[in-house]
């Protein structure tokens, strides 16, 4: 077992960063589009067999030090009752998104084993066939609430923000369900054999330090303490501004988009694990320009506690030239060969 990935959770002394890629299955890869083909994309993630076939795609082809279980952050919402496509170009959409109390008194919170139990049987099917630690994950209740009140994508979060100032009962109400959610259902993962789990919380950064702190922090912590024997990373995109506020979800590693300055993380968060932070478009780039930001990523988190990743997850353009100079780059660092 490559246990790369464990130690660098726990910081223990590694030769270099273990690597693994946020969406490192997915669109780029060709051998994606051949499974994918056959079935739309809500379809895929509910077929254990082919979601399991899709998440060691990219371990094939590159060697990751970890995978992560082939699914969506949207399931659960869909769990919960509310009606969820992929529409090609445009990615998710609700048909009737959450706007008053009434549409939230209308969820439920749903029975993992009973209403998802696709990416549990995923899971059994994957771990008797890696030899990586296989990550676990769920949407961080706001990233959540933000799609489910939006109804997709959004620019200015008008709704879900409108929502939490203007009827704050039943904005509670919702992140309430979709901790608790979000927490048995990190859980179950962990259960069915996940070695680690992760909370996105794409869109948090659209909050203010004042609205972060009150709502998606808290809940964040709410789901992350349901998780019992394995270790936590909360994602938390744009959170720059309130870095040093991360430590309060409980979490015990913590991912970091591109623009943090890892060594000024490293100060903020002291010895916590730390996950990333490649651009994602700087795949795009030139292979020497690729492998230099590669070392100086790994400089400034310094030799203990810090996984390799991107800043958010690969783009379906990306080049697989890309991925495999930075997966070189970071396999060839030695620590002990630094002055
Ligand atoms: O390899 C992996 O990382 C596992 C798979 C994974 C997917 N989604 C598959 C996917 C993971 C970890 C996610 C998480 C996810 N999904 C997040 C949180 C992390 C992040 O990237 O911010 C979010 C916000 C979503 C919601 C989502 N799913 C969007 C906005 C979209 C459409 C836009 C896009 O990037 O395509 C999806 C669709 C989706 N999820 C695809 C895949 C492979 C593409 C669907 C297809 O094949 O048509």
């Amino acid at each position: 077992m490559n246990d790369l990935l464990l130690r660098a959770l726990r910081s223990e002394p590694v030769e270099r960063p273990p690597i693994w890629m946020f969406r490192q299955a997915g669109r780029y890869l060709p051998e994606y589009h051949e499974v994918r083909s056959k079935s739309d994309f809500l379809g895929l993630c509910r077929d254990s067999d082919r979601a399991a076939e899709v998440t060691l795609q990219p371990l094939r082809r590159f060697n990751f030090d970890a995978s992560i279980v082939f699914n969506d952050i949207l399931v659960p919402p869909a769990a919960m009752g509310m009606d969820l496509e992929f529409v090609p170009g445009k990615g998710p959409v609700f048909d009737a998104p959450l706007r008053t109390r009434a549409d939230v008194d209308a969820l439920r919170v749903p029975s993992i084993e009973g209403d998802m139990p696709h990416v549990l049987e995923t899971i059994r099917v994957l771990v008797d066939q890696i030899d990586v630690p296989l990550f676990g994950f769920a949407g961080a209740p706001f990233t959540m609430a933000s799609y489910m009140c939006e109804g997709g994508g959004s620019k200015n979060f008008l709704h879900v923000k409108s929502m939490m100032w203007n009827d704050p009962e039943a904005f509670a109400k919702l992140m309430e369900m979709n901790a608790q959610t979000v927490g048995a259902y990190l859980q179950a993962q962990a259960e069915a054999g996940a070695s680690a789990v992760a909370l996105f919380d794409t869109w948090a950064g659209v909050l203010e330090r004042e609205d972060f702190e009150r709502w998606a922090l808290p809940y964040a912590r709410e789901a992350l303490e349901m998780v019992k024997g394995v270790p936590t990373v909360y994602f938390c995109r744009d959170s720059s501004p309130f870095l040093e506020l991360l430590p309060q979800t409980g979490a015990d590693a913590f991912g970091l988009d591109w623009r943090v300055d890892l060594s000024h993380a490293r100060e903020v968060l002291g010895d916590a694990p730390i996950m990333g932070n490649l651009d994602p478009v700087a795949l795009h780039g030139p292979t020497d320009m690729i492998r230099s930001r590669v070392r100086r990523i790994i400089r400034e988190a310094g030799p203990r506690g810090h996984i390799f990743n991107l800043g958010h997850g690969l783009l379906p353009t990306t080049p697989l030239e890309g991925v495999a100079a930075a997966v070189d780059e970071v396999k060839s660092w030695r620590w002990s060969e630094q002055g």
